[in-house]
């Protein structure tokens, strides 16, 4: 018996057509995207955390020569969270990048250890919140769930 996993999400010509305070996390994702330490990839990548407190998390990919060490700006983002707001619910995480490495109309994707990672503080605060991702030029799309960009997760029973 053949079935479908389905997966919906909005989509966004340019995120300028996003209500405000989605603009504010793209720009505060971006900003925060000039501060990767990215000297291997020179891919510059920014995320940002809307709490239900209002406040934003931002967090930039920071390598290392021993290449594994590294980490995404979406983890820096997320534990820099967990350490520093663990009673704190994430509303939306929002994640851009800049550099060769994608071209300008393909949407960002997070890595698996990404995914995981969103899918387990999603689990932990038993509530899903909403993950905007943008292309270089601009294109968005927003999931209402960490659950759609990792189905069949591993961790999950259901
Ligand atoms: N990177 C991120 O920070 N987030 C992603 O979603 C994809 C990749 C980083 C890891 C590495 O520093 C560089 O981008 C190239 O892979």
């Amino acid at each position: 018996m053949k079935q479908e996993i389905t997966v919906s999400f909005d989509r966004f010509d340019h995120w300028n057509e996003l209500v405000q305070s989605d603009q504010e996390l793209v720009e505060r994702a971006y900003k925060v995207g000039k501060t990767a330490y990215a000297p291997y990839s020179k891919f510059h990548v920014g995320a940002s955390v809307l709490l239900s407190n209002g406040q934003i998390v931002t967090g930039s990919n920071q390598e290392n020569i021993a290449y594994p060490s590294g980490l995404c700006a979406e983890r820096v983002a997320l534990f820099c969270t967990g350490a520093n707001f663990p009673g704190e619910q994430i509303e939306t995480l929002c994640v851009v990048a800049e550099g060769d490495l994608l071209p300008i109309d393909k949407i960002l994707s997070p890595c698996g250890a990404c995914r995981q990672v969103m899918l387990e503080t999603e689990v932990r605060q038993k509530k899903s919140y909403r993950i905007i991702l943008v292309s270089q030029n601009g294109v968005t799309i927003i999931f209402n769930s960490a659950v759609d960009l990792l189905p069949l997760a591993f961790g999950l029973t259901d």
